[in-house]
């Protein structure tokens, strides 16, 4: 145990530019501190002192307001920067090097049972505000962006943002194929509406404005008034 709490210690040091001494990060750092008392109270919690190990959890939450569950699985070198607000449930596996910012949430949805809660891998970083719901799988390296809800697996060297979260980047390019997004229902929405302007347009026989947002997908233009009136202009021609 104090093997990894050496490492979650070097962590902090490592991905904290703020963090100047080992020492100031032990006494002054409550991320750091309530990883302590998780380590501890999850040695207890193995040992079946689970009384023990809850209690020592309450304590660390009402201090901190970082609510781990003793009987969650988190690997060496784990950080939580700006510690407050971070809830991990029970079920919740973390791997190696990984980070978490204020607000986190690696929570269960409600509807699973058993296994209901996230599995990070080696090196995920979740940004502030961030929810993960539900037995979903978190690959290597992922990056899961400030105030996104992630409700589906996530492959590994992604970057996931949004509500609910879509993948924006694949080891740092830009998705190819939208096939390979989470669900999207404002994105599916847009569709629908581009379906139907189209279908309209075809029937009323009237040109495609050249601003039209029938074809674009991704990026939709914002127009100025005066666009908005040339556009009209062009139809009417
Ligand atoms: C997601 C994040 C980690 C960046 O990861 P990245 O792989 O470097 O991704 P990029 O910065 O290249 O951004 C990728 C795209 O996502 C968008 N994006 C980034 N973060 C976003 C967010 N939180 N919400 C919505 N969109 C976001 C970017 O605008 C960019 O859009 P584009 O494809 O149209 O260019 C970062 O933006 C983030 O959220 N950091 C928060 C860290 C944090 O919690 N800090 C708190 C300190 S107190």
């Amino acid at each position: 145990m104090f093997e990894i709490i050496k490492k979650d210690l070097d962590a902090a040091l490592r991905k904290d530019p703020a963090a100047t001494s080992k020492w100031q990060v032990f006494f002054t750092y409550s991320g750091f501190r309530a990883i302590l008392r998780y380590r501890i109270a999850h040695w207890l919690y193995n040992k079946g002192c689970k009384r023990i190990a809850n209690y020592i959890s309450m304590r660390a939450r009402n201090r901190f307001a970082i609510d781990i569950h003793p009987a969650a699985q988190i690997s060496e070198g784990f950080f939580i920067d700006h510690g407050v607000g971070v809830v991990i449930g029970e079920t919740t596996i973390i791997g190696k090097d990984c980070m978490l910012f204020q607000g986190v949430t690696l929570g269960g949805t409600g509807k699973d049972t058993g296994k209901r809660h996230p599995t990070l891998g080696d090196h995920v970083m979740v940004s502030a505000g961030a929810t993960i719901l539900g037995p979903v799988t978190v690959g290597d390296g992922c990056k899961i962006g400030a105030s996104s809800v992630v409700l589906m697996d996530v492959p590994p060297h992604c970057t996931v943002v949004g509500v609910p979260g879509r993948i924006v980047r694949i080891k740092g390019e830009k998705p190819q194929e939208l096939d390979h997004q989470l669900p999207d229902p404002i994105l599916e929405e847009l569709r629908r509406l581009n379906k139907r302007i189209s279908s309209l347009e075809d029937k009323l026989k009237i040109h495609s404005c050249k601003y039209s947002i029938a074809n674009q997908v991704n990026g939709v233009p914002i127009l100025t008034s005066e666009e908005i009136e040339e556009s009209m202009q062009d139809k009417e021609e």
